[in-house]
């Protein structure tokens, strides 16, 4: 069985169980899982039910698949992701969007846990992603192209949507928020960086870092979906303040921001449609 006929099953194997056809996709990151809550007449699939879904293993990833209405838009929210530094081959990371190209989303909002680089950048803060630098040292569509999916040589000029950016930006004022965006910049991990690899990636460009996003975001604009992404920064990157860093603060801080999050992601989510 081929990438394209593993994706198809488990595109069947959702149909079979859930009529909502979504049309926004969402991904949740580290602690923000909480999110898919919000989601009326809900469908919940847990992803060792569906079809060539692998095992969640992090702490604050859940691995549900949602169906359902946030608003009178229809929506898909992968509540949990998988990362490389799991170990689990990239075709395997990128599975779950790929699933939901093929049954039809044409939005896809990416959200993550990441360090801050940017001065402006404060433990809380939601960035929209403008755009992103891979330095993860893979990227999902190597090997032979599948054209039923989209071309060898897909254009990455403007992975971010920039009407989604507005929107966001926008959405971030109405409620209060500080409206920043930056570059992320996504290394495999696990480990986090040391202050000198920060240095380095500050005077590449990066405002923020983090350990996912980047082969999701690839691989929907691959299928051509519209791309919207958002980094909640959940500690100052290694080096910038003197504190070690630890995935209980990643959590914790996830855990603070988390209303903000979530009535960002609610106003947010059906205007992607
Ligand atoms: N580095 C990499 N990934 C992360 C970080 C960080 O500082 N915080 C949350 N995810």
């Amino acid at each position: 069985m081929d990438q394209f006929e593993r994706i198809m099953e488990a595109v069947g194997f959702i149909k079979k169980n859930c009529s909502v056809l979504p049309r926004v996709g969402v991904v949740l990151g580290s602690g923000l899982g909480e999110f898919a809550d919000q989601v009326l007449d809900k469908t919940v699939l847990a992803y060792a039910d569906i079809p060539h879904f692998q095992k969640v293993s992090v702490a604050g990833h859940v691995g549900r698949l949602v169906l359902g209405r946030i608003g009178k838009v229809a929506v898909a929210v992968l509540q949990g992701r998988y990362h490389y530094y799991e170990g689990h081959d990239i075709q395997d990371v990128v599975f779950p969007v790929r699933v939901l190209g093929q049954l039809g989303v044409k939005s896809l909002l990416l959200t993550n846990a990441a360090g801050g680089i940017g001065r402006e950048l404060r433990p809380g803060d939601l960035m929209v992603i403008r755009d992103h630098i891979n330095l993860m040292g893979i990227n999902p569509l190597r090997g032979a192209n599948d054209e039923r999916l989209g071309p060898r040589f897909p254009d990455m000029s403007h992975v971010y949507d920039p009407e989604f950016q507005k929107l966001i930006a926008g959405a971030q004022k109405k409620i209060g928020l500080a409206a920043k965006k930056g570059v992320y910049l996504a290394l495999s991990g696990p480990s986090y960086e040391t202050p000198a690899e920060i240095r380095m990636l500050a005077t590449l460009g990066a405002d923020a870092v983090g350990m996912s996003t980047v082969p999701e975001a690839v691989c929907a604009r691959h299928m051509g979906l519209r791309v919207a992404g958002i980094s909640c920064v959940t500690n100052l990157a290694a080096g910038i303040s003197s504190q070690p860093l630890s995935h209980q603060e990643v959590t914790e801080t996830a855990e603070r921001v988390k209303n903000d999050f979530i009535r960002l992601l609610s106003l947010v989510i059906p205007r992607l449609a």
